[in-house]
């Protein structure tokens, strides 16, 4: 094993109250500390760590610089201060490892190349979703996509379950350089989702709070309002079960019972 260790950890999502005591830990033992979340959290952690380095300087402008170029360049400013023999913390907001490419091809990177390197989880959005909107995705089962590629490629969705899809607001944006949606490109995975779904179905539109003065976002509408409505880079759509489970008799069969057995 070569000198100089990775640890990628999460900040959570709300500023203060959910970095754990693990995570502090690592931050006081690293040598360099990296990180890439909100202004408000990183002036809130600067203040901690006034050495800390700020990934987020590497993304560019909105329209002008892919996103998977901006991928490529947080994750050597990862590995170069471990390639350097130091003892590396990066810390991303929400879970490390939630819809997030950089911290897991760091990783990856760093162990083929010799290095201890660990991931920490946190509390990613999904889990104060549930917390806030009180779904539990044990109760129906959960499908969770990113916005394009659920629109963009042939995925199966199961209507009965709970269904999340990240990053809606930049849904449409093949070129990943942009930061917001339009609303034809709304339209667009509206139009696929009504091969599920009825335009009236509730959908919600939610943002868990990231300073803990303020609310969460929980903006309830018809499917069909979708392409009217606003969005933000944190903005989560989280679409709610319709409830019709089918029995599989087959399967109630080979337990020797009829659907009887399921009231
Ligand atoms: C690149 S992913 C990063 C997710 C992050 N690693 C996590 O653990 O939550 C960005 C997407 O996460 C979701 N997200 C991030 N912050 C959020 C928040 N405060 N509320 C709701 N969803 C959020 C949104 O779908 C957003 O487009």
């Amino acid at each position: 094993m070569l000198r100089g260790k990775l640890v990628i950890t999460g900040f959570g999502i709300q500023l203060g109250r959910h970095l754990t005591r693990r995570v502090e830990s690592e931050l006081d033992k690293a040598d360099v500390v990296l990180a890439m979340m909100d202004d408000f959290s990183l002036t809130w952690l600067k203040g901690k760590y006034p050495a800390l380095i700020d990934l987020s300087l590497l993304y560019g402008k909105d329209g002008q610089k892919d996103r998977r170029q901006t991928y490529r360049e947080m994750e050597l400013a990862i590995l170069e201060p471990l390639r350097a023999g130091k003892n590396v913390c990066a810390i991303f907001y929400g879970h490390p490892g939630v819809f997030a490419d950089v911290p897991h091809a760091a990783i990856k990177q760093a162990r083929e190349e010799g290095y201890e390197a660990i991931m920490e989880p946190a509390i990613s959005a999904d889990a104060c979703l549930y917390a806030d909107l009180g779904l539990d995705p044990g109760m129906s089962g959960l499908q969770s996509y990113e916005a394009t590629q659920f629109l963009v490629y042939q995925r199966p969705l199961d209507p009965s379950a709970l269904v999340v899809l990240w990053q809606i607001g930049v849904v449409g944006d093949l070129t990943c350089t942009q930061f917001h949606t339009y609303s034809d490109r709304v339209q667009a995975l509206v139009t696929k989702l009504l091969r599920w779904y009825e335009p009236e179905h509730e959908v919600i539109l939610y943002e868990a709070a990231v300073l803990p003065i303020e609310g969460h976002r929980e903006e309830r509408l018809p499917l069909s309002e979708l392409p009217n409505a606003s969005f933000k880079t944190i903005t989560t759509l989280v679409i709610p079960p319709k409830l019709e489970w089918l029995a599989d008799h087959e399967a109630l069969a080979s337990l020797g019972v009829t659907e009887d057995a399921l009231l």
